[in-house]
């Protein structure tokens, strides 16, 4: 069982700020600890299964944030943005606060399921192509997608700015224009260029699974929700074939 910390520590790691503002959140009557108000912000509390309520919203405790957002079109994933909003600002405030970042590239203009976290040793493990962690793509092209350009994204197609050749691991065709795709590494607009590198284009992107982790059907665009230690199983075995 993990040792009880002050609610202060406890309060800061959650990114609600600085020691000194969730001393004062606490002085201020802001605070309850499991239905209780919180007097005092030295008093050690045990983590687990805690729920926090600040501001007069529920808060469940979590050491490191996992979290599945989907994501609309036209944010873009940084938190200091250049052209469009950022995915920060549809989140709550203390993820902005402890520092979470969204696991891999993600152009402004892609949609579907983005995995949000401060856990570096995570992030790298979904990034890397040596987990072999597939990622399933929805493509929906201009032109029909055809079987000879499908042979290709199998076989592998050079890009640009690098001689090694990147493969989608499984493909299925879902209709004339659209494709799902599975692809294990994480380069610079990867699907966007291989699709291109086969002489079709990418109208629109939208990612559906991590791994064995499918978007949860009834999160909505715009939403997010916390991964407990079953999904993240599940977002760490690898996936054969989309399962759309
Ligand atoms: N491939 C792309 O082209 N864009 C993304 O955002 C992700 C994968």
């Amino acid at each position: 069982m993990a040792k009880p910390i002050s609610l202060e520590k406890i309060l800061f790691s959650q990114g609600f700020g600085t020691r000194r503002f969730c001393s004062d959140l606490v002085y201020a009557d802001l605070v309850k600890v499991n239905g209780v108000l919180a007097e005092d912000p030295e008093e050690r509390i045990p983590t687990e299964g805690l729920m926090l309520n600040v501001e007069g919203k529920d808060w469940e405790f979590h050491e490191k944030a996992y979290i599945a957002f989907n994501k609309p079109p036209n944010y873009e994933r940084s938190h200091k943005t250049t052209h469009h909003p950022s995915v920060y600002s549809l989140l709550p405030k203390p993820f902005v606060g402890r520092g979470l970042q969204c696991v891999g590239r993600l152009d402004f203009d892609i949609t579907g399921l983005i995995l949000i976290s401060d856990d570096g040793q995570f992030i790298h493990k979904m990034t890397t192509p040596k987990k072999n962690i597939g990622k399933v793509y929805e493509i929906t092209t201009p032109e029909p997608i055809t079987q000879k350009q499908i042979d290709r994204l199998l076989n592998g197609v050079v890009l640009d700015d690098d001689p090694k050749p990147c493969f989608a691991t499984a493909c299925k065709q879902l209709g004339e224009n659209t494709l799902a795709m599975i692809i294990v590494e994480d380069r610079y607009h990867q699907v966007k260029r291989m699709m291109a590198a086969v002489g079709n284009h990418v109208a629109k992107l939208h990612r559906t699974e991590i791994g064995q982790y499918l978007m949860p059907e009834d999160l909505d665009e715009g939403e997010w929700r916390w991964l407990y230690p079953e999904d993240l199983q599940k977002l760490s075995k690898s996936v054969d074939a989309p399962s759309a």
